[in-house]
């Protein structure tokens, strides 16, 4: 006998879309709103957005919901909260990220994007800590992801699913960043699959490919994203400069700190742009 599937996105035979729409369904009953407007999804150091962008009226543990995974990290909540925007509007943050790095398949990670569309989520909000390329971009500057560079060799999408991507991070999106915050600056997101943080001739690679921007994140979400219909919005809090731009090692703790200390900025950047989608 083979062993009991311990997760239900690990059975090839199951459809990612009914574990989503089971998923919303369990968030509809759990959170009390039946449909969801806009969706974030908080990386490091956005985290403080949650309790700025309005009421929270209902926080669900994400492992409790079907197809969530534990978080694997320190700083990362593990939750999903209702938020009611002060527009009226409903919001869902995802504060449970699950990491293409942690080796449990595309599906698992692109499954809180999926699961938001099926709550009726038309506008995806995803938000990252990452590397910067730029110099000008000190740790602690928040940065519009203005297209992205998929590194990870792997997609969300399954079979011959062939989908436009042009314009992914909705220029429209951008635009009304910007009247929030007209000194945003934008850049290309490159995906590495991590864990570790890349090298500095990987980073000059992702340099020369057109990058600006550096993480494990973001991009097969976006790509899931799309494919289910939704508008998106990237942004990236730059915690570093990229390997070999700056001339200090990379740490985890440098990340974190970085998130920390930008947290009220850009939680309040993030609260003053949701209201304007
Ligand atoms: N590279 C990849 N991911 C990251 C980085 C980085 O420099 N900083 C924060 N997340």
């Amino acid at each position: 006998m083979s062993a009991p599937i311990q997760h239900p996105l690990d059975d090839p035979q199951v459809d990612p879309f009914e574990i989503a729409s089971q998923a919303a369904a369990e968030i509809a009953e759990r959170t009390g709103v039946a449909s969801h407007d806009i969706a974030l999804t908080l990386g490091s150091g956005w985290g403080k957005a949650a309790d700025l962008i309005g009421a929270t009226t209902a926080t669900v543990q994400a492992s409790e919901i079907i197809g969530f995974s534990t978080p694997a990290l320190a700083g990362h909540v593990g939750t999903l909260r209702s938020i009611e925007l002060p527009n009226g509007k409903r919001a869902l943050v995802i504060g449970a990220r699950t990491h293409f790095y942690e080796g449990h398949g595309v599906r698992r990670v692109v499954h809180s994007v999926r699961t938001a569309a099926a709550a009726g989520v038309k506008t995806m909000i995803l938000t990252n800590g990452a590397g910067g390329i730029r110099e000008t971009w000190k740790p602690g500057t928040p940065v519009l992801i203005s297209d992205h560079i998929n590194l990870t060799g792997a997609s969300p999408l399954e079979g011959a699913t062939f989908i436009d991507l042009t314009d992914l991070y909705s220029s429209r999106l951008r635009e009304i960043a910007r009247s929030v915050d007209p000194s945003l600056d934008e850049g290309v997101y490159c995906q590495f699959r991590g864990p570790q943080y890349e090298t500095p001739a990987e980073v000059q690679m992702a340099k020369s490919f057109g990058g600006h921007i550096v993480g494990m994140s973001t991009a097969l979400e976006a790509i899931a994203a799309r494919q289910a219909g939704m508008e998106i919005l990237g942004m990236s809090l730059i915690t570093n400069l990229a390997a070999g731009i700056q001339k200090t090692p990379l740490s985890h703790a440098e990340v974190l700190e970085a998130g920390k200390n930008a947290e009220a900025v850009i939680g309040d950047l993030l609260a003053r742009i949701v209201v304007e989608l």
